[in-house]
């Protein structure tokens, strides 16, 4: 199976990146799944019902939150009645939405998505490596979903490499969001899990973790709020992380995936074939 996972979505420049880029990249590699962090969909903060819509109308399978995942009110509603839409596993019981989620595509194929929070120079929430336990012993990967992608959504480095080898083996895919930097460390870990400790964010380079430059400045050096966090404006780099798995669901191959904006571009060297040049040519 072919796996796209696009790390966090910033504001505006953001959304127009994979309104663009996705339904392009849908055909040209033949995806299977393409999963979203929209956390920071919404002006920075959070996901409208609207934005998450438009996402699934334009080929995105399933959209992955994490510590901003109710910062626009109305997903504490909407997200009931979306079942594509994945918030953290480990917020206390009772939190509104799903942690995780089984999703299938039009080739009958099962994909799992679970999505969990660090606790590291994060809010404190339950233990990311027992909510990870539970939901792959819930759903093990070749027996209840051909493919088990887990976004980590996380600050520390040592964390999201422990919670890596944690699902190593049992997991196709665990891709680090949240820091909004992509990292040079993709690779298959020693059981067949593709890893990278942060895919990075989908947004404008040109900022300080996508937000416009002046106000986090000003707060850095005067310690002073003196107005909003906006999303920067300009043409975003769509990072994403592409995964090739085998027939037992773990990984076979992984690439980073870099398009447009500031960011040297990137892209899965595995995947240069057109549809039609594929040995099983699966539609
Ligand atoms: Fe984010
Ligand atoms: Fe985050």
């Amino acid at each position: 199976m072919r796996l796209l996972f696009i790390g966090d979505v910033v504001g505006r420049s953001g959304r127009a990146a994979v309104v663009e880029h996705v339904p392009l990249l849908r055909a040209r590699w033949d995806l299977d799944f393409v999963i979203v962090n929209g956390e920071n969909a919404a002006g920075g903060f959070g996901l409208t019902e609207a934005i998450f819509e438009e996402f699934l109308a334009i080929g995105v399978d399933a959209v992955t939150l994490g510590n901003h995942a109710f910062d626009q009110r109305e997903a504490l509603v909407f997200i009931e009645r979306q079942p594509r839409l994945v918030r953290p596993a480990n917020y206390p019981a009772g939190t509104p939405g799903r942690g995780a989620t089984v999703i299938s595509n039009g080739r009958g194929e099962r994909l799992l998505i679970v999505n969990v929070l660090g606790r590291l120079f994060m809010d404190a929430l339950d233990d990311p490596f027992a909510t990870i336990e539970r939901e792959l012993g819930a759903c093990p990967l070749h027996e209840r979903c051909d493919a088990a992608v887990i976004d980590v959504h996380a600050e520390a480095t040592s964390e999201k490499w422990a919670l890596g080898h944690f699902a190593d083996g049992r997991a196709s895919l665990v891709v680090g969001t949240h820091t909004h930097v992509p990292s040079a460390d993709h690779r298959i870990l020693s059981g067949g899990t593709g890893f990278v400790t942060d895919v990075g964010m989908t947004g404008d380079y040109d900022s300080v973790i996508g937000m416009d430059k002046d106000e986090p400045l000003r707060r850095f050096t005067r310690r002073i709020p003196s107005g909003r966090f906006e999303p920067a404006l300009g043409p975003a780099t769509l990072c994403a992380v592409a995964v090739e798995t085998g027939a037992d669901g773990l990984a076979e191959a992984i690439s980073p995936v870099r398009i447009g904006g500031l960011l040297e571009s990137a892209a899965p060297a595995f995947w240069t074939k057109r549809t039609d040049d594929r040995p099983d040519n699966r539609l």
